[in-house]
């Protein structure tokens, strides 16, 4: 299968006032970060104590992909992705709808997914055109009253009359079982998923699945009401690295996407990523740009340009993967994603002519999963069109984004390219691991620890002592 490709000619790194010299002082600390990642960091893992200044080491994420299929191969459905399969087939074949509860790293990697491999309007299709895989509703990702009272009545009310219709489920993730969107959520829906059961206990513990880590509320919770299905998120994977874990893998299966693909993706990045050269290596070539743009000219912002309507969510798994991730020691890059050509029409005045202290990075598709659609013929020909009604909106697409990489690159406003081979499972599994590897590779460069996010405990400590909690 060919690799995603990283391009960074437009950016010009002597323009930006960066040296050769600067330039290959990086290349020690890259080769060593990658020494890390591959070699120390998944010893460290096996050993029976992790040195006090490495904690939290959340490493496990990169080996994850392969040790899954190997597992998968080795024991078939009795493996933790058969199990997967096999929950995923169960829900496909008893209910028409999902509520997915989860938030942060437990949420961001199945929207990512759904809307990237998904039709955009899957919700609303028939089950037949949604080939029998069932509706999937997010919730627990927010404390919004009238989201949730929504989502409540969207399936615990007003479903309808009778078969196959009403039938739901619930799937919940949350590495720590405790966090209190995601609590509050399953607390809210549970009710009603009982009735929709009609107080059948087995019935109800065949409709929540569970993906949690060991030792938390949810286990427990999940252990009373008998569970049979339950996931693990390893101890080793993190939130934001979770994604090619039961939590994102749980609910692709359910919307019958490929994951042996997803995964075998993820397994060609790491092989790439281990075995290319440093002048080859996309995600090491990825680093070096960003790392030198934001260290050695102040271009503190990373753009990450999508330039299709089903990668905006992959954008925001990102954003929060680069945040969460390397936002600590008051440093690291502001990540924002934006949507094309929808974001030129309000963000690209700013990237133009505003502050200089952007990187721009297009995330382009190179083939798009339906049927070219031409711009067509016009009855009336009242628009300036006509010259181009042969044309496809993918032609129109790229001169779009011809047009803004020559526009930015005229007045030196640094530009670089992610192409993906195809919209496809195998393609998003290279670039989710090529991000990981990337964020863990830059905090290395950076002394800063990717894994944890001690910030965010914060708020939280000051919302649970105003509420009592
Ligand atoms: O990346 C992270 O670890 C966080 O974003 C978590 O995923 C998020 O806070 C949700 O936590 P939990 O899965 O424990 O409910």
């Amino acid at each position: 299968m060919s690799l995603l490709r990283y391009d960074s000619s437009g950016v010009r790194l002597a323009d930006l006032g960066i040296t050769d010299a600067q330039h290959q002082a990086l290349e020690p600390g890259l080769l060593d970060a990658r020494r890390q990642v591959v070699e120390s960091d998944p010893k460290l893992l096996e050993g029976t104590s992790i040195p006090p200044d490495r904690q939290p080491l959340d490493a496990a994420f990169y080996l994850l992909p392969e040790r899954l299929l190997e597992e998968h191969q080795q024991h078939g459905d009795a493996s933790q992705l058969g199990r997967i399969l096999e929950t995923a087939g169960r829900l496909r074949d008893t209910v028409d709808a999902v509520a997915l509860l989860g938030i942060g790293g437990s949420y961001m990697g199945a929207r990512a997914l759904m809307e990237a491999c998904c039709d955009p309007y899957h919700n609303e299709l028939s089950r037949e055109q949604r080939h029998h895989t069932p509706r999937l509703y997010f919730g627990g990702n927010h404390l919004d009253n009238d989201a949730s009272r929504a989502l409540i009545q969207r399936l615990g009310g007003n479903r309808l009359a009778e078969g196959l219709e009403q039938e739901w489920a619930i799937v919940v993730i949350s590495k720590s079982g405790g966090t209190l969107e995601t609590a509050t959520a399953l607390r809210q829906l549970l009710p009603y998923l009982q009735a929709s059961c009609g107080d059948d206990a087995k019935r109800l513990a065949e409709r929540v699945i569970p993906v949690t880590g060991e030792g938390g509320r949810l286990g427990s919770l999940a252990d009373k009401l008998g569970c049979q299905d339950r996931f693990p998120v390893p101890d080793a994977v993190g939130g934001r690295f979770s994604i090619l874990s039961a939590v994102g893998l749980l609910p692709a299966a359910i919307l019958g996407l490929d994951v042996v693909q997803l995964l075998q993706g993820a397994v060609q990045m790491n092989e790439h990523f281990r075995q290319t050269n440093l002048l080859d290596n996309e995600v090491l070539k990825y680093v070096t740009t960003c790392h030198l743009l934001e260290t050695q000219a102040a271009v503190h912002t990373r753009v990450l340009s999508v330039w299709s309507n089903a990668l905006n969510a992959v954008g925001l798994w990102y954003d929060q993967l680069l945040a969460e991730s390397l936002g600590k020691d008051e440093r690291g890059a502001l990540p924002l994603t934006t949507l094309n050509t929808q974001d030129l029409h309000s963000r690209a005045q700013q990237h133009q002519e505003g502050r200089r202290d952007k990187l721009i990075t297009n995330l382009i598709v190179d083939s798009s999963r339906t049927d070219p659609l031409p711009v067509g013929p016009h009855a009336y020909g009242e628009d300036p069109l006509d010259s181009i009604q042969d044309a496809t909106l993918s032609t129109l697409n790229g001169a779009a984004l011809e047009g803004t990489n020559r526009a930015y690159q005229d007045v030196g406003r640094p530009t670089a390219d992610i192409r993906l081979p195809a919209g496809d499972e195998h393609s998003l599994g290279q670039f989710f691991q090529m991000m990981m590897l990337a964020t863990v590779v830059e905090g290395k460069l950076l002394g800063i620890n990717p894994y944890g996010q001690p910030g965010v405990e914060m708020y939280k400590n000051n919302m649970n002592e105003i509420l009592g909690l």
